[in-house]
C-alpha cells in the first residue's frame, strides 16, 4: 500500500504540526506525509542525522526505528546494569558456529530500542588512536578523515561532564581536549572503586607498558588510565537521551516512528539528469503479517541500520555481489560485493583472579536485597556503585617488536595505536556464585579476522547468517595471548601482593581449577590457547560490512561522502562504513562519522 502522494492527508497537515514519536503508522499518516530526509534506524548514527538535519526548521525529517523506546527503559538507565542481558531491547542475534572459537555459536548483541547500541552499551567513551584517524583519510584519500579535521566533530557530539559523586577529578583527564558544548554526556566514574588506588599505584610500580596516561583520548591512547564513559550524573547517556531528547523531538520538523521495521529501499524512477539507479522509496512494515508500507525521500534515504541491519537491507535491496544475489532469488540493481564482507570485531575475554578482599562488586550481582537497596540509593540519590559501568581503567598496549616481527606486517594503524586492550573490574561481570574477583577483560584491538552478514534468507524479518569469524587469523590468537600475558604481570606488581590470592600465572584460567586448585604451575601457551578459544567472546563492535573507500577503489560500498557507489539518493551512515576497525571502542567513533555526514549533507543540500 502506497499512501505517500494521496493528497487524503494533506489537509490533516495543518492539524497535526508538532513532531513526535509515534508508534502507529496512521499517527505518522495525520501529522504529515512528505519528508526530505528518511533516515532507516533510529540508533547511535541515526539519532544523530535526526538532531543535526532538523536544525533547519524547513527541513523535514522522518526516523524508522525497529525497537521501542528509551523512556522508561530503566534497566537500560542504570549504567551498572549494562553487563546483565536485557532480551527485551535486544536483536536476539547468535553468530554461525565459530570456528576460531572451538566451534561455538555465540550471543551476539545490538540494541533493539531508541538510541540502537548506544542505549544497551558499556558506556566506554573511546576515541582511538589519531592513526586510525589517518588510516582512514588515507584509505579513502580524503584529508577530512584525519585526526586532527575530525576534532571539530568529537566536540560537538561531547559534553563533558562532573561525575556523580562530583569528586575532585584534577589529574585524572585532561580538560584541554574536552568539550563543554556538545551533546552527549561524557565523564569520569562517579563511585570510587576500593581498587583504584592499587591500579593508580601499578603503573608507578611497573611503568613501561603500564605507564600512566593523564587522557586516553588524545589521540595517543597507549598506557594505563582512566576510563571516559558516556555517563550524565549517574544515568546513561545514549543518542536517544541525548540527540533525540525532548528538547528535539518537540521540533515540528521531525519524525520518528517506532516499532516499526525497515524491509527494503525500492528503486524509484529516475530524476531530471540521473544517471544511476535512484533508491530512495523506503518499504516498512510493523509487523511480520502486516501491511507493507512506502514513503519516498525527496532528498534521500539515509541508511543507518547498524554493521548487522545494514547489509542486510542493502542485499534484500538487491545491492550486493550480483551472482550471490541472483543465487537467493533477488534481483540485483547494482554489483557491490563489498556489502556484508570484511565484517571486523574485537575479541573479548573475561578473566577472573580470586581476592581477599570483599569490598568488590560481586554481591550485588547476586544479593538481590543489596541490588534493590542500591537501586533505591541510585534512584533517590543518585550516588552508589550503579551510577557506573563495570570497568574504571584501561590499558592500551602494543605488542613488542620481536613478536611483531614474526607477522611481517602491522596490523594497528600506526606506532601511536594498541594491539590490545586491558579492562580492570572490581569483581566478575560473569557472575561467579560465590567469592570475590578481581577482573581484566582483555580485547584484540587490531585484529587481522574478518567476517561475514549474509542473509539466512529475503524474509526481511529473519535473522541474517552473522560470522565475526574471532579468531580465525593466528595473529588475533597471539596477541590475546599476549594480553593474558600482560595481565598475569600487571596482577603481579608487589602492591597486589596481599590482595590477589594464589598465583596470577594460572588461577584464572577456569573457575572450576579455581575450586579445585590446580596445580599452580605456569600453563604452556597451548592450554591459553585452549582456554581463549573456549571463552573467548564479541565485544559487539560490528563494523566494516559497507566499507567506506576512494572514488576509484576495486572494493567498497559508500565514497568517502557515504554515498553508496553506483546508486543516486541513498547514503549508508554508521559503523559498517570503516574499512578497518578503529582501536577503539566503537561508539565515539560512529558518533564522530555521523557528525561528519550531518555537516556533508547539510552544506550538499545547502542548508
Ligand atoms: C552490548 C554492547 C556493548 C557495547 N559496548 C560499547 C562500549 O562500552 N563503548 C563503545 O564505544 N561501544 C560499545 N559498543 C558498540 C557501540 O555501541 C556501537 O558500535 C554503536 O552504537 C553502533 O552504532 P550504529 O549507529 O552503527 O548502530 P546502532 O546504534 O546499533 O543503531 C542501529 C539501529 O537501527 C535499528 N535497525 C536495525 N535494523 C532495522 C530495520 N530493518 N528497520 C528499522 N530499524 C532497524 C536498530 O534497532 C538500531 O536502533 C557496544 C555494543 C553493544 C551491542
Ligand atoms: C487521524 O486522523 C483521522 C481523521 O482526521 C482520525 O479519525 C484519527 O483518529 C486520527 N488518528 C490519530 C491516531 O490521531
Ligand atoms: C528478543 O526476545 C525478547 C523476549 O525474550 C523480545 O521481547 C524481543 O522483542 C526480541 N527481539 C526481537 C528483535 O525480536
Ligand atoms: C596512503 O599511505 C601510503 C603509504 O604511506 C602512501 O603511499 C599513499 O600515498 C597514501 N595515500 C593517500 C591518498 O594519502
Ligand atoms: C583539586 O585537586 C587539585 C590537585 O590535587 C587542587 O590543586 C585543586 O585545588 C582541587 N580543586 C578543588 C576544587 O578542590
Ligand atoms: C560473488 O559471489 C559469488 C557467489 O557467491 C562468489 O563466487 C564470488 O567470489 C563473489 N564475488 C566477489 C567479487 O566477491
Ligand atoms: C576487504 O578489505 C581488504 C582491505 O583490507 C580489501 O583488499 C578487500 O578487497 C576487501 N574485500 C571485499 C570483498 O571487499
Ligand atoms: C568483609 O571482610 C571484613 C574483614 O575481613 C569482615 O569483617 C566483614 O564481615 C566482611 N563483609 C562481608 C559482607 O562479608
Ligand atoms: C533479604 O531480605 C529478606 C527479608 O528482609 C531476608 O529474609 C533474606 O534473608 C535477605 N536475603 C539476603 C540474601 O540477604
Ligand atoms: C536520571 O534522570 C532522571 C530523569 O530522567 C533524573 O530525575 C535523575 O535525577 C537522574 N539520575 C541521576 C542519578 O542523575
Ligand atoms: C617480547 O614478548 C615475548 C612474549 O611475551 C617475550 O618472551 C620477550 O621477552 C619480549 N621481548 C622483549 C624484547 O621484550
Ligand atoms: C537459517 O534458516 C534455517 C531454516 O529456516 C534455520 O533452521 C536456521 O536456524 C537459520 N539460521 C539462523 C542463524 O538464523
Ligand atoms: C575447552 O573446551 C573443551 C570442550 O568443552 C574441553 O574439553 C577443554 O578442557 C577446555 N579447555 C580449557 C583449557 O578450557
Amino acid at each position: 500500500m502506497t499512501w505517500l502522494n494521496s493528497s487524503l492527508f494533506f489537509a490533516s497537515l495543518l492539524l497535526y504540526c508538532s513532531a513526535a514519536i509515534y508508534d502507529r503508522v496512521d499517527q505518522l499518516r495525520n501529522a504529515t506525509t512528505k519528508f526530505d530526509f528518511v533516515i532507516i534506524g533510529g540508533g547511535t548514527a541515526g539519532s544523530v542525522l535526526a538532531n543535526r538535519l532538523t536544525e533547519s526548521a524547513s527541513v523535514l525529517v522522518l526516523v524508522l526505528e525497529a525497537g521501542g523506546s528509551n523512556i522508561g527503559a530503566i534497566p537500560t538507565q542504570i549504567p551498572f546494569f549494562c553487563t546483565l542481558s536485557h532480551p527485551q531491547y535486544d536483536w536476539n542475534y547468535t553468530t554461525t558456529p565459530q570456528e576460531g572459537l572451538s566451534g561455538r555459536e555465540i550471543p551476539y548483541t545490538r540494541g533493539f530500542i531508541l538510541g540502537g547500541s548506544s542505549s544497551v552499551n558499556g558506556m566506554f567513551y573511546t576515541r582511538g588512536s589519531a592513526d586510525d584517524y589517518d588510516r582512514l583519510a588515507n584509505v579513502t584519500g580524503d584529508p577530512g578523515w584525519s585526526w586532527e579535521n575530525v576534532q571539530i566533530y568529537f566536540r560537538r557530539n561531547e559534553k563533558w561532564t562532573p561525575p556523580a559523586d562530583h569528586h575532585n577529578t584534577t589529574g585524572q583527564y585532561d580538560p584541554s581536549i574536552h568539550s563543554l558544548d556538545g551533546i552527549n554526556s561524557v565523564s569520569l566514574a562517579g563511585f570510587p572503586q576500593s581498587i583504584n588506588e592499587n591500579i593508580i599505584r601499578t603503573a608507578i610500580e611497573l611503568g613501561g607498558i603500564f605507564q600512566y596516561n593523564l587522557d586516553m583520548n588524545s589521540g595517543k591512547p597507549l598506557g594505563l588510565g582512566w576510563l571516559q564513559t558516556t555517563i550524565d550524573g549517574g544515568n546513561r547517556s545514549s543518542a536517544a537521551t541525548s540527540y533525540l531528547g525532548p528538547e528535539f523531538t518537540r521540533r515540528p520538523n521531525l519524525h520518528v516512528l517506532i516499532d516499526t521495521r525497515v524491509t527494503r529501499i525500492l528503486q524509484n524512477r529516475p530524476s531530471p539528469g540521473d544517471r544511476l539507479p535512484r533508491l530512495n522509496v523506503v518499504e516498512f512494515a510493523q509487523n511480520p503479517d502486516g501491511p507493507r508500507y512506502q514513503v519516498t525521500a525527496s532528498r534521500e534515504v539515509l541508511l543507518s541500520a547498524g554493521a548487522i541491519g545494514t547489509p542486510q537491507i542493502l542485499l534484500n535491496s538487491g545491492i550486493g555481489n550480483s551472482s550471490y544475489l541472483s543465487s537467493l532469488g533477488i534481483t540485483p540493481i547494482v554489483n557491490l560485493p563489498s556489502v556484508g564482507q570484511n565484517f571486523t570485531d574485537h575479541p573479548r575475554l573475561v578473566n577472573n583472579w580470586p581476592v581477599s578482599g570483599n569490598r568488590t562488586f560481586d554481591d550485588i550481582y547476586r544479593n538481590s536485597n543489596l541490588s534493590t537497596f542500591l537501586q533505591n540509593v541510585w534512584s533517590q540519590d543518585g550516588k552508589g556503585p550503579l551510577v557506573d559501568t563495570f570497568v574504571s581503567h584501561l590499558l592500551f598496549a602494543r605488542l613488542n617488536a620481536s613478536i611483531l616481527g614474526q607477522f611481517g606486517e602491522d596490523p594497528a594503524a600506526g606506532v601511536r595505536s594498541a594491539h590490545y586492550e586491558l579492562g580492570f573490574s572490581n569483581g566478575d561481570i560473569s557472575v561467579a556464585p560465590t567469592g570475590h574477583f578481581i577482573g581484566i577483560t582483555t580485547r584484540v584491538v587490531s585484529p587481522l579476522s574478518r567476517g561475514t552478514v549474509l542473509l539466512n534468507s529475503t524474509n526481511p524479518f529473519a535473522a541474517p547468517l552473522i560470522s565475526p569469524n574471532l579468531l580465525s587469523n593466528e595473529f588475533d590468537l597471539l596477541a590475546m595471548r599476549e594480553a593474558l600475558k600482560t595481565s598475569v604481570k600487571f596482577l603481579a606488581a608487589p602492591v597486589w601482593k596481599e590482595y590477589v590470592l594464589g598465583n596470577p600465572d594460572t588461577v584464572f584460567l577456569q573457575p572450576e581449577m579455581i575450586a579445585a586448585k590446580l596445580g599452580f604451575k605456569a600453563p604452556q601457551d597451548e592450554q591459553l590457547d585452549a582456554y581463549i578459544r573456549n571463552n573467548t567472546g564479541t565485544s559487539a563492535h560490528a563494523v566494516g560490512t559497507a566499507a567506506m573507500t576512494g572514488q576509484n577503489s576495486s572494493f567498497g560500498v559508500v565514497n568517502s561522502d557515504f554515498k553508496v557507489k553506483g546508486v543516486e539518493g541513498l547514503r549508508v551512515v554508521d559503523a559498517s562504513i570503516f574499512p578497518f576497525i578503529p582501536s577503539a571502542h566503537t561508539q565515539a567513533p560512529v558518533y564522530v562519522i555521523a557528525e561528519r555526514a550531518a555537516d556533508m549533507i547539510k552544506s550538499f543540500w545547502g542548508d
